[in-house]
Order: structure tokens, then sequence, then C-alpha cells
């Protein structure tokens, strides 16, 4: 009987990693909040459709645990976390006023939160 438990909470443990990580991505997404309107980051879309390595972020631009990198706009404009591919090069510019919203998801009065 405490054999049969233990197995099922390893099972259990097991299919709640599994599900986190679907084919060794990570499937739900992380959200920076923020007043200027929440980022929405989604590893699914970069990793899965846009084809960006683990290695390019991890663990040169990013640690591998939410929150854990302090930074600001000003960082991802002089190229860095985010803006080591959002630069108008590899993806589209975080300078450009256009793109700010492509980010920064205003609230429904459009005024941010
Ligand atoms: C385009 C950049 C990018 C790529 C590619 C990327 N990550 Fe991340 N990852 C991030 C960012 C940004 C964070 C959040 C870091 C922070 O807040 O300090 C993060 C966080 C994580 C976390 C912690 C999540 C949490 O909730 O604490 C894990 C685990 C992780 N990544 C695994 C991976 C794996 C595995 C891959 C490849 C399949 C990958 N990442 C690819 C940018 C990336
Ligand atoms: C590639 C995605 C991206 C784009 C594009 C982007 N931002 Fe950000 N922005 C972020 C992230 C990520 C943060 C930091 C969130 C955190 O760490 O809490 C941030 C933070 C900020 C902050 C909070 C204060 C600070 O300096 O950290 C302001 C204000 C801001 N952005 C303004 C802008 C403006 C204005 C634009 C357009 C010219 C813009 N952002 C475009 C991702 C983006
Ligand atoms: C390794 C390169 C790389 C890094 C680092 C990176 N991105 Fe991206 N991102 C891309 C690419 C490539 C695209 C898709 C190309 C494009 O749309 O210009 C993209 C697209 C996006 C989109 C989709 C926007 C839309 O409207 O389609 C968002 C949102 C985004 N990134 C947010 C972030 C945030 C926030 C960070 C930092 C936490 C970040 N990205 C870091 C490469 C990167």
């Amino acid at each position: 009987m405490r054999k049969l438990i233990t197995s099922g909470i390893l099972l259990t443990a097991g299919l709640f990693i599994f599900s986190c990580f679907e084919g060794g991505v990570l499937n739900r997404d992380l959200v920076f909040k923020n007043k200027n309107g929440d980022v929405v980051f989604s590893h699914v879309y970069h990793v899965k459709v846009k084809k960006q390595r683990c290695s390019f972020c991890h663990p040169k631009l990013f640690k591998k645990k939410f929150g854990m990198d302090k930074f600001s706009m000003e960082d991802v404009w002089q190229g860095k976390y985010c803006g080591a591919c959002h630069n108008g090069t590899k993806a589209f510019d975080a300078k450009n006023p256009k793109n700010c919203s492509r980010c920064h998801k205003q609230t429904e009065k459009g005024e941010g939160k």
C-alpha cells in the first residue's frame, strides 16, 4: 500500500513536470508586470515557432529562474537582455515607438496600469 502511494506521488510529480515542459519547452508564459503595460514572454513562441536556441539565451542573457534578472528598458535599448535580438536585426527593434505595444500590452483604456 505504501509503495503504491509512493509510486502514485512520483507519477503525479512526473506528469506535472512533463506538462510544464512540453517537449523540453516551458509552455506557460512569463509575465513581466509593468506600469507601462505588462510584457508577456513566450518560450513556446521563441523556441518552437521562431527556432531560438536555449543556449543563446541561457545562461548568457538570462538566468533560468523567472524574476532573477533585474533589467530596465534602457538595458534592452543598449542591446542587453531582450535587446540582444530586439534591435532591428534579429528581431523587431525595441527602440522603434511603433513596436512598444508588441511587447507592452496595454489595458482596455489604452493607458497601461
Ligand atoms: C529568447 C530567449 C530565451 C530562449 C531561447 C529560452 N529562454 Fe528560458 N527564459 C528566458 C527568459 C527571459 C526567462 C526569465 C528570466 C528572468 O526573469 O530572469 C527564462 C526563464 C526560463 C526558466 C525559468 C522559468 C521560471 O518560471 O522560473 C526555465 C526553466 C527556462 N527558461 C528554460 C529554457 C529552456 C529549456 C529553453 C530551450 C528549450 C529556453 N529556456 C529558451 C528566455 C529564453
Ligand atoms: C522586446 C520587448 C520590448 C519592447 C519592444 C519594448 N519593451 Fe519596454 N520593457 C520590456 C521589458 C522586458 C521590461 C522590463 C520588465 C521588468 O523587468 O519588469 C520593460 C520595461 C519598460 C519600462 C519600465 C521602466 C524601465 O525602464 O524598466 C518602460 C517605461 C518601458 N519598458 C517603455 C518602453 C517603450 C517606450 C518602448 C518602445 C519605444 C518599449 N518599452 C518597448 C520589453 C520591451
Ligand atoms: C534570441 C533572440 C531573442 C531574444 C533574446 C528575445 N527575443 Fe523576442 N523575438 C525573437 C524573434 C526572432 C521574434 C520574431 C521575429 C520578429 O517578429 O521580429 C521575437 C518575437 C517576440 C514577440 C512577438 C511580438 C509580435 O507581435 O509578434 C514578443 C512579444 C517578444 N519577442 C518579446 C521578447 C521579450 C520580452 C524578450 C526578453 C525577455 C525577448 N523577446 C527576447 C527573438 C528574441
